[in-house]
């Protein structure tokens, strides 16, 4: 067994047991962060600040929330908006910050395909994050189906459909998802424990993994500099801080990210309190009705672009490429097939497809709020045809890259 001697404080108590001096060290001091990085390299704490913010509102949500069929749509519409203090108030950051949430997962995402952050060394950052995608995305639409209202119930409708795969016609497996022939008391049920309890705790094992899969390879930096972590952080442990291109995670980035966190905050309950309808649909103020089917069935905003993949094609194929567009982001470190990892202003054809991509799946949303009539029909499928395109492109355009 190891010694123990007596302790003089309850850290050095604490420290012997447990080692957190160490782990402080591991974890904060003396992990290395590249000094030159901007507010973008932010948006990852945001990110994780976002998630607790959905879990505290979340837990004073799930006091009231009663998840029955019957009394769903009134203990969300009724009880907590007008009968429980500030029940509103709680309602409006849950709702808001899932929807934020989005956006600065999409900013995140395409900062790090800017950067190249997901090139030789920092897959796993790239996998577990699209893992994180896929869980919060999930998270979000088993979220929706809670307040039973007329969208959650469609919404769920068509999405579980689509098990059904076209043409081999898996009846028997969307019956399996649903629990029954449609939406009722057991989907709701299940889309209930999904939410509050397996997606939460996935996401928490996630995030730990994310974060783990940084710690090696440590963050990219804006200038795709190969910086020598070793030396420059003897450098500062010398004294010499401001020669070193390094810093400490805790509390010098700590202290960077506590500031964009601060200017986001303040966007953040702008938000809540004088612009929190974008994140509520209207159709969802009337209670589910399985007997009167919404004009349009459209899905929250940030899932429009994978909705307007699946939507201009028949029903085979449109499954095809909705499934495509699914996966072939987690391929992207390996699609990309040149090895600067440098910002995409400085790459050859990349930095054209960097911006097309993003205007293309801006467009892509766009369509996929409008109704499917052309005009934007007929955009909505040459931009998913296009997005496709460009997928199956990118080994080719990356392959003969010149150094950069
Ligand atoms: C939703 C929960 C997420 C959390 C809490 C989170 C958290 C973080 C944090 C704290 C960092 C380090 C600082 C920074 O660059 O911001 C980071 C880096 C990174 N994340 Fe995420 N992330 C999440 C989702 C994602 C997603 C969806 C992707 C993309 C698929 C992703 C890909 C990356 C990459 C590639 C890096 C490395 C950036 C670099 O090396 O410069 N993350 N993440």
């Amino acid at each position: 067994m190891a010694q123990f001697t007596k302790a003089t404080s309850v850290k050095d108590w604490l420290n012997q047991r447990l080692a957190i001096e160490k782990v402080e060290k591991v974890m904060g001091s003396e992990y290395w962060i590249p000094k030159n990085i901007n507010f973008l390299w932010a948006m990852g704490m945001i990110l994780a600040f976002l998630f607790l913010l959905l879990t505290v509102s979340g837990i004073f949500l799930l006091m009231y929330y009663q998840p029955h069929v019957d009394t769903a749509f009134y203990s969300v519409n009724y009880t907590i908006m007008s009968e429980v203090d500030f029940g509103w108030l709680w309602r409006h950051i849950h709702a808001v910050a899932s929807s934020v949430t989005f956006l600065i997962i999409y900013i995140h995402m395409f900062t790090a395909i800017y950067y190249g952050s997901y090139k030789k060394g920092r897959e796993m950052i790239w996998i577990t994050g699209m893992l994180l995608f896929v869980t919060f995305s999930a998270g979000a639409f088993s979220g929706y189906m809670l307040p039973w209202g007329q969208m959650s119930y469609w919404a769920g409708m068509v999405i579980t459909n689509i098990f059904s795969l076209g043409d081999l016609q898996f009846n028997g497996l969307v019956e399996w998802i649903r629990g029954d022939y449609a939406p009722g008391q057991a989907f709701l049920n299940r889309f209930f424990m999904l939410h509050v309890f397996l997606l939460p705790l996935a996401i928490m094992g996630l995030i730990g993994l994310h974060f783990a899969a940084l710690r090696i390879p440590h963050v990219n930096n804006q200038d795709g500099e190969e910086i020598d972590f070793e030396a420059e952080s003897k450098k500062y442990l010398a004294g010499d801080k401001k020669g070193s291109k390094v810093m400490r995670f805790a509390n010098d980035f700590l202290s960077k990210d506590v500031m964009v966190l601060g200017i986001f905050l303040v966007f953040f309950f702008y938000l809540v309190f004088f612009h929190y309808t974008f994140a509520l649909d209207p159709v969802n103020l009337d209670p589910a009705d399985g007997l009167v089917t919404p004009k349009y069935i459209y899905p929250e905003w940030y899932f429009l672009w994978s909705y307007e993949i699946l939507r201009p094609f028949s029903v085979n194929i449109g499954l095809i490429a909705f499934g495509f567009s699914q996966v072939i982001f987690f391929l992207l470190p390996w699609l990309d097939r040149s090895p600067n990892t440098v910002a995409a202003s400085r790459r050859g054809l990349f930095k054209y497809w960097f911006w097309l991509m993003l205007i293309n799946m801006i467009v892509l949303t766009a369509m996929g709020k409008l109704p499917p009539k052309d005009p934007f029909s007929t955009i909505g499928l040459i931009s998913a045809v296009l997005f496709i395109v460009m997928w199956l492109a990118l080994p080719f355009i990356t392959k003969n890259e010149k150094k950069a």
